[in-house]
């Protein structure tokens, strides 16, 4: 009874308040499902919307994928963050083209096989473009479910996660299971937000253990591993004329195979590496430091400013880097707070442009 309830409530809300008209909801096919299920995962549709148009123009298939390289698709991933999620569409690309024969698969258990999509995602995307009945139980999935049944635990405990499943499989209808999905996504995503639910307007609220409890702090428990750590880069920008250093990150976790300034721990460590490299530097300026945000931890960045006179020996040696140049930027992946201070440029070139 309940069940049927519960799926029924999201389904009308669905009719009345759901999204229907989102980039990825029209001319939908795995592909498209696909590449916006990954964007979707830990982001939120406001930031991915534009993303996924410019991504969808480049790539509109698997094959445009395949055609080319790693570098231009972290290039239109660039400031999406996570962006092992963009390595993992390059690869199961190839996978799909080597072992499906170039059609995204429909067996559930070939797409879970797939790198970067779990249970949850292969759930979406088959019930989502296909209507097939496979449930889903993403955080916002987890935390509607935790706060609805009043169950106590974290939204990371994997004995809870293994209760959620379970509820979710009983709760998931087997008809429109499409359309309860999105609904479910949506309700967690808009009202049963993480902070401030908006149980007012909750189709769930007249059943919901939090709501009647008053008890918004308890469901789900915060997770006391989650502290937030600060850490600390320095940016060494190096210019020249209208080009900046650029170096990929081969084995760095954070960041691992974008471009980025040369960074270090500390300022000594930027200094000695300049030391080392006997650059001729002509300017040293230390720039306005700002935060970049991380799921678990604030990187501060500090940015110091090198203006160098030409420098063959360094042009020459380490091949893992580049000449970034403002004007005729190349297809590379840059993280946000590199973009950030390359965009601080472009402004000061446009304003010298119009003086
Ligand atoms: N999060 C993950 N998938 C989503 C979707 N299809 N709609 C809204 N939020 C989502
Ligand atoms: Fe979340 Fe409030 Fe709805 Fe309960 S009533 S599911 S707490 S928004």
């Amino acid at each position: 009874m309940t069940t049927y309830i519960f799926s029924q409530l999201v389904l009308n809300w669905y009719h009345n308040n759901g999204r229907k008209n989102l980039p990825w909801q029209k001319n939908k096919s795995l592909y498209i499902v696909w590449i916006s299920e990954i964007m979707l995962q830990q982001t939120q549709v406001k930031s991915v919307i534009p993303y996924f148009k410019k991504f969808i123009l480049t790539f509109p298939n698997i094959k445009s994928i395949n055609d080319s390289t790693l570098d231009e698709l972290l290039h239109l991933w660039s400031g999406l963050g996570y962006y092992r999620r963009a390595v993992n569409i390059y690869k199961t690309a190839k996978i799909i083209e080597r072992e499906f024969q170039g059609v995204f698969p429909t067996k559930f258990l070939d797409v879970i096989k797939l790198p970067g999509i779990g249970r949850s995602t292969a759930g979406a995307i088959l019930s989502l473009s296909l209507n097939f009945f496979y449930p889903i139980l993403d955080g916002n999935v987890k935390r509607i479910l935790i706060r609805y049944y009043g169950i106590v635990g974290t939204l990371q405990n994997k004995i809870i996660e293994k209760k959620l499943w379970n509820i979710i499989e009983l709760i998931t209808p087997i008809h429109n299971t499409g359309k309860f999905n999105q609904a479910i996504m949506d309700i967690g995503a808009i009202i049963c937000t993480h902070k401030k639910p908006k149980c007012k307007i909750c189709p769930l609220q007249e059943k919901c253990i939090t709501k009647l409890e008053k008890k918004w702090e308890k469901y789900p428990l915060k997770n006391i591993k989650k502290i937030c750590l600060k850490k600390i880069s320095w940016f060494v920008v190096i210019k020249f004329k209208n080009s900046f250093w650029m170096q990929k990150n081969i084995k760095k976790k954070i960041w691992k195979n974008l471009f980025t300034f040369p960074t270090f721990e500390t300022e000594i460590l930027a200094l000695n590496w300049l030391k080392e490299k006997k650059i001729n530097i002509t300017k040293y300026e230390r720039m306005t430091s700002f935060i970049h945000k991380f799921s678990h931890f604030n990187l501060q960045v500090y940015p110091v400013l090198i203006k160098i006179s030409y420098n063959s020996k360094f042009y020459k040696e380490n091949n893992t880097g580049l000449w970034y140049n403002l004007k005729m930027p190349q297809n590379i992946g840059l993280p946000k707070p590199v973009q950030v201070i390359l965009e601080s440029f472009k402004k000061n070139t446009l304003k010298k442009k119009e003086n």
